[in-house]
């Protein structure tokens, strides 16, 4: 209370002394500047931060308006629980609750905002509250914390943070919300590990009915029956969480309502270093300044600016915030409707408009309605709530007016927009409102969006659509239709839009406007974003729906009225069949349900003994604080640099020049290093492959490092490192493609190749032959946290600590030590825990860490780097594209007799993780297909160089081979999963193509159990009968089971060892090789000390991941990583306990402490390695044999979704996995990585699309381009036991694949049809063939190059 009055005191005394400061620097200043007589000149910001100890006033003298809130508080106020995952706005990583005084309202408000886009400037007198500031371990938790770290939602937890603050302020806001609101208000949060379920289920506890999800029905004869009371489905205990109390909130600072209410004035105005930003309070004054100013940019929200200026360097020298000006602010409702402030955010719209449908008669609402659904998916929540809508509207009329012209008011249409993202409003013109008018009863209205995902998503194509009918009539009166995304700016098709009026709104109009708009809607094939036919089709496919709408509301106004319906012929039943009425119902975002099974410990087990019981993990409570430490929240070591790498811009090329004299002269630039700097090698060498570290006389894909500058601070690295400048002199060839790699027979060697049987005779006896192919894009990682290093010289001996986000610390220490030319016994890597792993943090960060070490080294100083997320995904690259080329010979009933298979992947310009061998191992799956032949060739291309990537192959490897047994049970006329049950194996002793024995049953019962857990046979008649009485929308379900080798096939990798330390005291710290990433691999590790040593988990500690304690360790991949280290753990505490055996045998009565006490007395070492040797797996690729996997695990999964045929948007319904994983030792743990990966397969095989320019340039640089999924992304039902990998995202796929034959089967295709993956919704539109796609007529004459290529 004491430290709290006296640094109030503090407070107090430098804030009067600031303000005497700044009203002399007023004075001053305002002698050279004209306007800066009416404003107040304030060279600091003040802004209160709740910390959980105290309420942090804080006083930024020298404000910089280029500072966002986000670097602001991670590096001045240290406050690092609010994370950096793109610096875009794209991930929700950096939510904070921005609270403030509303003077028109006079209340405060609460709203979530993005931190890395808001600036500090614009928050002056605003309350942040981090999730530092709600709750804490050292005090008491928030019930929001603890209910997200209890329910097993955070395992990375580098989302977690930004999802507590999302889920606090909506119940700041609400403190019982209903599930539509928690649904809406993390919709802008993504979390890449846990698949969001586990999330929602911490959530819902909050909400006053927690709605719960059927139970899965069995009949009462089912087999599983008996199976069934093993089960358990409680992941976490319901009755133990803190009560909410909203009375404990943190009220907001007097201080700061005094300070609002005491301000004067005419503008606040900051000056800094190279921008400057006045935030006039009166709508007069920012005429005067944008009339004094025309060029500098007005902003809000930030949300366009702030990208541009951060991201893209773009630069404005003065900036005008016009979030102050009340008058821009205000909302009112007058006779013909609403009146929207320009400087209204998104929010505030939606929520008026909401309140106004609802109490509004639903005729002059339809405007609004149409305008809440696209508002509803447009960005997330805190986008919303910072971005101002008033441009938004495509059916209002904005006022705008200038200091020396006054107010107009222009009409909202096409003349509005001029080009891409600019207005015809003038430079010093500022919009005042927009006027949004209900609608009259005879117009009928309507708003069409499709995106690369439903929600968060930039959409691909959006219209607005309204018509007038004459009274009475369905005659049209006046027409406007608009669309967004088939030219540089807003397009109205004008002539379709005349030609229609006067025109009865019937069957012809709908044809002839068809053929209008293909004429008129001109799509250039080169539009930015490519995708011209699918958004012509879109185009006209909307207006068939809008088509259809208005008939529906038009018969509904007919039937209120009781006109006769003679009035207008046009729209008779049969016009309108009642299966057509799929096409209007939009999908509808569910909260993801479901029920999670696995199986009971045995009733003998102590109840002490966590090991098999779902346990919390252990940094949980860590995560949802912000307490956790990753790389980059550790504090600045003293006379840290930066360091931003500077990458080639040119595909195949040699290097001329580097020349970084312009960057050398930049601020804060210290030093530039390549490849000429390092001391050692120059290279990263991985089983024979070398790759270089900078390139040095050539390079081979855009993206690869060339150098790296080094500054005092990240920006001016970064804006130093865009003045190195290299001459190139382009080289041949240069291609990007598997296809053209073929062609240029570029490959890597070795290839692979298995086969048994005899599959060329084969193939003359099979009664049919399927030659066919398909290509499998690649994925992006996308961890939450970017990858870093920091890199500590430590003085002497050329020692260097490395405190990095790895996978494989021991490798970036190899490495590290080789480019240093030091012994490795010098370097040490320290891992805390990765913000996500997914195997893209083995191979390229060792690269970056030998640089960042050259860098340290070079300079004596300890050096930074964290890749911002663009430089991420460009740099480091992700899973490798696939092309499967196969030739099947099959009979009648469907078995498959011979199979021969060529995998070709795209391996980049080296060959890094190839996991071609994966692939291979992997390719007959769960059948007994006899005669089998794969080959595996890496194709060697001018891209960066593709990584392991969660699953490793196998995703690719089965994807080929499901292909096949989908495209045989389609030429059959069968069921897909009859086909895939024939031809499983089925013998208990069966072997593998490279011929491991191993035991089907396990994957038999789970394709059994999943089927019938899943009702399929039922669901599949269901399906059938959906389709067939919904013309426009489809539905589809599938089945897959699978078989997946564990370990690594290079046998030494298979190994573990670990350090196990007791202390005096009793306690315990347990060291291992592995590295912490989410998985939980820390919380096992514990709970298998835990039942060894006989202690409790709360006296065992694991700290760290350290090359000084665990030498030598393998890389946690390959789904070994609790096998390797938890059998290691286990043999150094089974060697302690043997040495504390005699102490405890001969005073049985004493405590653990006791014995460990007379241990020490004793001189009884009380450390112990620990070291699993695992299996002796390995394949003699020679022959094509061998033992490759240590074991299997097996599962089925099935899905079913729905597709819009019109618009190719899909809904995943429902998902049911069976997995066998043996004993699991973490249940909780286990589920999260059975969903977190089955999310991500769903991610790989539908949205997740990387698109390179024909240059090899990399487009989709981070979440604005590259969609992960988001909530809306999760089936609204997911059923699941066991640990499925990515693979199970295929059912998705092949549902969709099911659904769209469904929609061509009825339009007379065929039911065989290529399909790549992943499904986006272009290609399912596309696929759905109909008399729209015919229209948009391919835009290809041959001469112009495609937007983006296949690679
Ligand atoms: C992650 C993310 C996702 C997004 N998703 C979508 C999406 O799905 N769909 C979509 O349409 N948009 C999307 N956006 C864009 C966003 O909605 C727009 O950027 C937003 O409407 C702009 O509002 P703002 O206040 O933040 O703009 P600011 O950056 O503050 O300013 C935007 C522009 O408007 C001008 N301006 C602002 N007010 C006035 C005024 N009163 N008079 C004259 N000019 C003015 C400014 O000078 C500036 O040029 C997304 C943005 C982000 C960052
Ligand atoms: S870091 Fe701010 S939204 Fe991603
Ligand atoms: S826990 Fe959500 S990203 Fe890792």
């Amino acid at each position: 209370m004491l430290t709290k009055r006296f640094f109030n005191y503090i407070y107090e005394v430098f804030f009067s002394f600031l303000l005497v400061v700044h009203w002399l620097f007023k004075f001053i200043t305002s002698l050279f500047y004209k306007f800066f007589d009416r404003i107040i000149i304030l060279s600091f910001i003040v802004f209160v931060c709740f910390s959980s100890l105290f309420s942090l006033q804080v006083v930024e003298k020298n404000a910089d308006p280029e500072e966002v809130l986000l670097s602001f508080l991670r590096r001045k106020v240290g406050l690092t629980g609010t994370k950096y995952g793109c610096g875009g706005g794209g991930c929700g990583a950096c939510t904070v609750m921005v609270s403030t005084y509303d003077r028109n309202q006079r209340t405060v408000v609460h709203y979530t905002v993005i931190a890395c886009l808001q600036p500090i400037v614009t928050l002056h007198g605003a309350a942040v509250v981090t999730v530092e500031g709600i709750g804490s371990t050292k005090t008491k938790l928030h019930p929001v914390q603890e209910r997200i770290a209890k329910a097993h939602g955070s395992q990375c937890g580098f989302c977690t943070p930004g999802m507590v603050m999302s889920m606090y302020t909506l119940l700041r806001n609400k403190p019982q919300p209903t599930m539509e609101d928690i649904r809406e208000a993390l919709g802008g949060n993504l979390c890449r590990c846990t698949g969001y379920r586990p999330i929602i289920d911490g959530f819902k506890t909050f909400c006053e009915s927690e709605v719960g999800v059927e139970q899965t029905c069995y009949s009462p004869d089912s087999p599983l029956n008996s199976y069934l009371h093993t089960l358990i489905t409680e992941l976490f205990p319901m009755d133990c969480f803190l009560p909410l109390d909203p009375s404990q909130d943190l009220i907001f600072p007097p201080e700061l309502m005094i300070m609002e209410k005491k301000v004067s004035g005419d503008a606040l105005y900051f000056q800094g270093e190279r921008v400057n930003l006045v935030a006039p309070f009166k709508l007069s004054h920012l005429l005067e300044l944008k009339a004094e100013h025309p060029s500098a940019p007005l902003i809000v929200g930030n949300t366009t600016i702030g990208p541009k200026m951060l991201l893209k360097g773009v630069y404005h020298p003065l900036v005008i915030y016009a979030g102050r000006i009340s008058e821009l602010k205000a909302v009112t409702w007058g006779e013909t409707g609403l009146t929207v402030g320009a400087a209204c955010s998104l929010s505030t719209l939606q929520k008026e408009v909401e309140k106004v449908v609802v109490e509004t008669e639903e005729e002059k609402t339809r405007g609004y309605r149409a305008l809440l659904q696209t508002l509803r998916c447009l960005a997330g929540k805190q986008i919303r709530n910072m971005a101002v809508g008033s441009l938004f509207d495509k059916q209002g009329h904005p006022a705008a007016q200038t200091k020396q012209h006054g107010m107009r008011s222009i009409p909202l249409d096409e003349k509005l927009f001029a080009d891409f993202g600019k207005t015809v409003l003038r430079p010093e013109e500022v919009l005042l409102s927009i006027d949004i008018p209900y609608t009259k009863p005879w117009e009928f209205v309507a708003a069409y969006r499709q995106a690369q995902r439903r929600e968060f998503a930039f959409s691909f194509l959006n219209a607005g659509m309204k018509v007038a009918i004459k009274e009475g009539t369905d005659v049209v009166e006046s027409l406007s239709i608009y669309y967004g995304g088939v030219g540089p700016t807003l397009v109205k098709p004008k002539l379709t839009c005349q030609q229609l009026v006067s025109r009865s709104w019937g069957e012809d109009l709908l044809s002839e406007g068809c053929r209008l708009l293909k004429e008129d809607v001109d799509v250039s094939p080169s539009i930015h974003g490519g995708r011209a036919e699918f958004r012509k089709t879109l185009a006209i496919s909307f207006f068939f729906k809008f088509y259809m709408q208005v008939v529906l509301e038009m018969r509904e106004r007919v039937g209120k009225l009781r006109i006769m319906s003679t009035l207008w012929d046009g729209v008779s039943d049969a016009d309108f069949p009642l299966e057509y009425l799929s096409a209007l119902k939009p999908f509808k975002n569910e909260v993801p349900q479901g029920q999670q099974s696995f199986q009971l410990v045995s009733e003998a087990q102590p109840s002490a003994d966590l090991v098999g019981r779902p346990s919390m993990h252990q940094s949980a409570f860590q995560q949802a604080t912000g307490e956790a430490k990753y790389y980059d929240d550790l504090p600045l070591v003293q006379g840290e640099l930066f360091i931003f790498m500077v990458t080639s811009t040119r595909a195949h090329a040699k290097i001329i020049n580097i020349d970084p004299s312009e960057a050398l002269k930049m601020p804060g630039m210290v030093t530039f290093v390549s490849a000429g700097d390092v001391p050692g090698a120059n290279c990263r060498l991985w089983f024979n492959n070398p790759e270089e570290l900078f390139a040095e006389e050539e390079v081979v894909c855009v993206g690869q490092i060339i150098g790296a500058v080094v500054a005092e601070s990240r920006e001016q690295a970064r804006r130093a490192a865009k003045e190195v400048h290299v001459t190139y002199h382009d080289l041949q060839p240069v291609f990007f493609t598997i296809e053209d790699a073929i062609r240029h027979e570029s490959y890597f060697e070795p290839k692979r190749k298995v086969e048994r049987g005899d599959v060329d005779e084969a193939l003359k006896t099979a009664e049919h032959i399927l030659e066919d192919e398909i290509y499998m894009g690649g994925q992006e990682h996308f961890y939450m946290e970017t990858q870093g290093v920091i890199a500590v010289p430590k003085g002497e001996h050329e020692e260097m600590d490395l405190f990095v986000a790895t996978q494989h610390a021991a490798f970036t220490q190899e490495l590290v030590g080789m480019a240093l030319g030091v012994d490795s016994n010098k370097i040490t890597c320290h891992v805390k825990r990765l913000g996500g792993g997914f195997g893209g943090k083995v191979m390229k960060i060792a690269s970056l860490s030998a640089i960042t070490a050259v860098a340290a080294h070079k300079t004596g100083r300890a050096v930074r780097c964290c890749l911002e997320r663009g430089d991420d995904m460009l740099i480091t690259s992700g899973r490798h594209p696939f092309l499967g080329k196969y030739k099947v010979g099959y009979n009648n009933d469907g078995t498959i007799v011979a199979a021969d298979i060529t995998y070709y992947s795209n391996g980049g310009s080296t060959l890094d993780e190839s996991i071609m061998d994966k692939a291979v191992l992997h390719m007959d799956n769960g059948y007994k297909i006899p005669n089998l032949r794969g080959r595996g060739v890496v194709c060697k291309t001018y891209l960066p160089s593709y990584t392991a990537f969660r699953g490793f192959g196998g995703p690719q490897g089965l994807m080929v081979m499901e292909s096949v047994l989908h495209e045989v049970a389609v030429r059959c006329g069968l069921p897909a999963e009859k086909v895939r049950d024939i031809n499983m194996y089925r013998e208990e002793q069966s072997y593998t193509h490279h011929k491991q024995p191993f035991n089907p049953t396990d994957m038999v019962r789970c394709w059994d159990e999943c089927l019938e857990r899943a009702n399929y046979q039922d669901r599949l008649r269901a399906v059938q009968l959906f389709n067939s009485s919904n013309r426009w929308k489809k539905r589809g379900i599938s089945a897959v089971p699978q078989k997946f080798g564990v370990g690594f096939s290079k046998g030494f990798c298979n190994q573990g060892a670990a350090l196990v330390n007791i202390y005096k005291d009793g306690s315990v710290l347990v060291t291992h090789g592995g590295t912490e990433m989410g998985q939980g691999i820390n919380t096992k590790a514990i709970q298998i000390a835990s039942r060894v040593l006989k202690v409790p988990v709360s006296s065992i500690f694991t700290k760290e991941t350290c090359t000084g304690n665990v030498p030598n360790a393998a890389p946690s991949a390959a789904s070994f990583g609790t096998d390797a280290v938890g059998m290691a753990v286990k043999d150094a505490c089974e060697k302690l306990m043997r040495r504390l055996q005699p102490l405890m045998e001969k005073n049985p009565q004493n405590t653990w402490k006791q014995w460990v006490n007379e241990a020490f007395f004793q001189k009884t070492s009380l450390s112990a390695t620990g070291f699993f040797m695992g299996p002796p797996t390995d394949v003699d690729w020679e022959k094509g044999e061998g033992q490759a996997y240590y074991y299997f695990t097996f599962g089925a999964c099935c899905s079913e979704v729905e597709i819009d045929c019109l618009t190719g948007d899909h809904k995943n319904i429902r998902t049911d996995i069976v997995m066998d994983v043996g004993k699991s030792i973490n249940p909780a743990l286990d589920i999260g990585q059975v969903e977190g990966g089955f999310v991500q397969g769903v991610g790989l095989y539908t949205i997740e699309e990387l698109q390179f320019s024909p240059d090899g340039v990399l487009m989709t640089r981070g979440p604005s381009q590259y969609k992960v999924p988001a909530l809306c992304d999760v089936p609204a039902e997911l059923n699941g036991i066991g640990e499925p990998p990515v693979f199970f995202g295929s059912t998705i796929f092949f549902a969709i694949k099911a659904a769209i034959a469904a929609a061509r089967t009825e339009r007379g295709l065929g039911d065989a049809f290529p399909l790549s993956s992943p499904a986006t919704a272009e290609k399912i539109r596309m696929a759905c063939q109909d008399e729209f796609t015919k229209m948009a007529s391919p835009p290809t004459d041959g001469a112009m190059a495609p937007w983006c290529l296949d690679v």
